[in-house]
């Protein structure tokens, strides 16, 4: 039933509402690249998840290029790997409704993006966004994915996901769906706020000072960093309960050269915290620079981006309807 590949699945997205940031770098895009060539992989951006939130369509639709045009130039190779745009692909929301009579109102309001969203949203609260793990539970699950890589935010979807599957392998066979499980990165995998690094690094921050964009010109990068609040003592140590500024700072720099936390802090010995936030600085402008402008020059030939989208688009929905017929068939649908 998963398909006719030997190696096993994995599966991640990113919702390309406004400018991808660090935290999706380091939390998922840079894990992406580095497990890609052992997996059968399929990554692509989550913009029926966006809509959750009012979107402006043209600066939706160029987000969601530029998001998938990112991906390529940090290093995922669309050839080996699926790359796609989950509206091109029918099968999810298909998958969805179904899964929405299966997922129950108790523990979807569990959910802490939703409560931490909705809170947001004033009275008039989406029925996508409480619905919403549903979409991602069948993002994951038509592909017969076995790992989902994502920053530790994401671990609560991945949970609910792994209850429906086990909920409804219970009812129509144990082969019904593969039971995924969330892949969270070492170091990084809760990149933090540079102004309030006790709040996750967020594409919607209020303040834009305290999120670092893969767009971001090296000269705003630097500022942020320049500006990033640390503490009041001067020792250069990872410990997020008490310096949680100075920690972010660490791990951010780990997870970008693959050193370890001890190698970093090794380097700051009789250092003062201008040194790291400096430090730390040139070390994201080498990293994310050449990513942003070749995804600019991505963008801007198109012909390239298009034929790799339509590639991905159909070898996705290939294995989505697979997933698709089985499920119908053990449902009770007439399928034909
Ligand atoms: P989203 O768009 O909020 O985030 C995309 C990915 O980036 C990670 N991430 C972070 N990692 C470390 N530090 C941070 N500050 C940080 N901020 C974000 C997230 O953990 C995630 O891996 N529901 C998902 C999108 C989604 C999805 C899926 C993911 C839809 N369908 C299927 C995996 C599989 C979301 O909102 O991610």
């Amino acid at each position: 039933m998963t398909g006719t590949t030997e190696k096993k699945v994995i599966l991640s997205g990113i919702q390309p509402t406004n400018k991808l940031t660090l935290g999706n770098y380091l939390g998922a895009i840079k894990q992406w690249v580095r497990i890609q060539n052992d997996y059968d992989a399929y990554f692509m951006a989550v913009d029926q998840h966006a809509i959750t939130a009012r979107q402006d369509p043209a600066q939706l639709r160029k987000n969601t290029l530029f998001s998938v045009a990112c991906y390529i130039a940090a290093g995922i190779d669309p050839e080996r790997c699926v790359l796609f745009i989950q509206s091109q692909v029918h099968q999810h929301s298909q998958l969805a409704w179904t899964l929405n009579c299966f997922g129950y109102m108790g523990e979807l309001s569990r959910m802490i993006q939703f409560k931490e969203k909705s809170a947001k949203s004033g009275s008039n609260i989406p029925v996508g966004l409480f619905t919403y793990p549903l979409l991602m539970a069948a993002d994951i699950l038509l592909y017969d994915t076995a790992l989902v890589p994502v920053g530790d935010d994401q671990t609560q979807h991945v949970e609910l996901t792994r209850d429906i599957a086990e909920r409804m392998n219970g009812i129509y066979g144990p082969d019904t769906f593969v039971i995924p499980k969330a892949h969270i990165p070492k170091v990084a995998a809760r990149v933090m706020d540079l102004l309030t690094p006790t709040s996750k690094m967020s594409k919607s921050a209020v303040n834009e000072n305290g999120s670092i964009f893969i767009s971001d010109s090296a000269a705003d990068i630097e500022r942020k960093f320049k500006r990033a609040t640390t503490d009041s003592e001067t020792v250069i140590a990872f410990d997020t309960e008490n310096k949680p500024g100075v920690s972010n700072l660490l791990s951010i720099q780990s997870a970008i050269t693959s050193e370890s936390l001890e190698e970093v802090i090794a380097r700051y010995e009789g250092k003062q915290y201008g040194h790291l936030k400096l430090e730390t600085a040139q070390i994201v402008i080498k990293e994310l620079i050449p990513i942003q402008q070749r995804a600019q020059e991505l963008v801007d030939e198109k012909t390239e981006l298009n034929r790799i989208l339509k590639m991905g688009a159909e070898r996705a929905s290939e294995h989505a309807e697979r997933t698709i017929k089985r499920i119908h068939e053990r449902i009770g649908y007439v399928v034909i």
